[in-house]
């Protein structure tokens, strides 16, 4: 994304020429943008050789997974649906790993059914129900058990999952515990130790905290693990200031860890991915005066983009159309939404602005449009995938009469 004579492009497109074809709000990713990311990984984690199984929860998109799988990465999914989606994409089924602390008996029998690489359990009842269907089933079933390894992501409170407080996993006691029955068992092959501990880290340090902990329950649990799944989180620089995770620093740890370990890694990356491939493009529809700022009312609201409203998630918002005359009164940029939280951000110094004018709203390819809603009756946004030279339609703009 950068600007030629003062106007924004995406990969050699004009983004104001895209908001007037297209109308706004319209979700933009770009196809370069994704590849170079999973290039990125490819290359920072070569020394461990990974299977990348990418997190559908950040963008469930069927021509978004569908490129995933030209580039030969595998999926994390959390529900049934997420499952028939990857499957729809032709992720193979033994590239696909099963998350998730709630699966019902029907998803579990689903997943059975097609096969996948692993069912990552999350409680004992889960353990006990996934064998019980095996059994019925007659069937062998790869399992994992997620550990909750009670480490500080030192990421948002809302996006952590690895502190014994959290839902997720069991904790080390109940993790011996249940190797041992999966161990008795004649329909479970353990194949798995899983851990998550929190999405959009910026430090490399809970990651060896949770590499450390790791570490000492295998040994404590004695048994030869085929798989490691150290989850995603990878942070990625939303303030445009560098400030990323340092994948080689995580990388040179999880080396370490193998010299002691002879597994393979599997990584669940969503936001690494996605996050800096898209932008929302939006238009200011009114500018209204207040008292000590002007409300920036923009076309695209809450129930587009949720992050800003739900975590307080920062974004940042930049014009399609650089001008040198900056306003007097800082902008608080806000959606139509009849909600106080439809706001994006306050920012000082920004340019002036007019009425009609667009914007983008960065970094919103992960979590952007997957927690989307249709709240006060309000169409899902278009989506649209920047493809070398064309433009492809991902999703059209939902219509009133679909929401009847
Ligand atoms: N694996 C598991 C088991 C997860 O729970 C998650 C994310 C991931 C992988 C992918 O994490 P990532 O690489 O994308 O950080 N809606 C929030 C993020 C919630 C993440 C939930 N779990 C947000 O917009 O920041």
């Amino acid at each position: 994304m950068i600007y030629k004579r003062n106007k924004l492009t995406i990969d050699h497109f004009d983004v104001g020429s895209i908001a007037k074809k297209y109308k706004t709000p319209i979700y933009c990713y770009s196809l370069k943008k994704i590849k170079k990311n999973i290039q990125d990984l490819k290359i920072n984690f070569r020394n461990i050789n990974p299977l990348i199984c990418y997190a559908v929860k950040a963008n469930s998109n069927l021509g978004i997974l569908k490129e995933i799988r030209k580039n030969n990465l595998g999926a994390d999914v959390v529900s049934g649906g997420e499952l028939t989606k990857v499957l729809k994409a032709g992720i193979k089924p033994k590239k696909i790993v099963f998350s998730g602390v709630g699966k019902t008996s029907e998803e579990i029998e689903y997943a059975i059914k097609r096969n996948i690489l692993l069912i990552n359990a999350e409680s004992k009842s889960e353990i006990l129900e996934i064998e019980k269907i095996a059994k019925r089933k007659k069937k062998i079933v790869n399992v994992g058990i997620r550990l909750n390894p009670n480490t500080d992501a030192k990421t948002l409170s809302q996006i952590s999952t690895g502190k014994k407080e959290n839902k997720f996993g069991v904790n080390q006691k109940i993790f011996l515990h249940l190797v041992k029955t999966v161990k008795k068992s004649k329909n479970l092959n353990l194949k798995c130790l899983s851990v998550h501990i929190g999405s959009q880290i910026l430090s490399y340090k809970p990651y060896q905290s949770m590499l450390r902990v790791v570490n000492k329950i295998i040994k404590k649990s004695n048994y030869n693990f085929e798989y490691i799944d150290l989850g995603g989180g990878m942070g990625i620089d939303y303030d445009h200031n560098k400030s990323k995770l340092d994948l080689k620093k995580y990388s040179k740890n999880i080396e370490k860890f193998l010299k002691t370990n002879n597994c393979k890694i599997i990584f669940e990356p969503g936001r690494s991915i996605m996050g800096n491939s898209a932008v929302l493009i939006t238009k200011v529809i009114y500018i209204k005066e207040g008292f000590k700022k002007n409300f920036i009312i923009l076309d695209a609201a809450m129930n587009d983009l949720m992050r800003p409203a739900l975590y307080g998630a920062k974004h940042k918002i930049i014009p399609i159309k650089k001008i040198n005359r900056n306003s007097k009164k800082s902008y608080e940029f806000v959606g139509p939404v009849c909600e106080s939280t439809d706001t994006f951000a306050t920012v000082k110094n920004y340019q002036k602005l007019n009425e009609k004018d667009y914007l983008v709203i960065c970094d919103v390819g992960a979590y952007g449009m997957s927690l989307a809603s249709n709240y006060n009756v309000r169409p899902k946004p278009l989506e649209i995938l920047i493809k070398g030279s064309k433009i492809q339609i991902l999703s059209k703009r939902q219509k009133i009469s679909d929401l009847m």
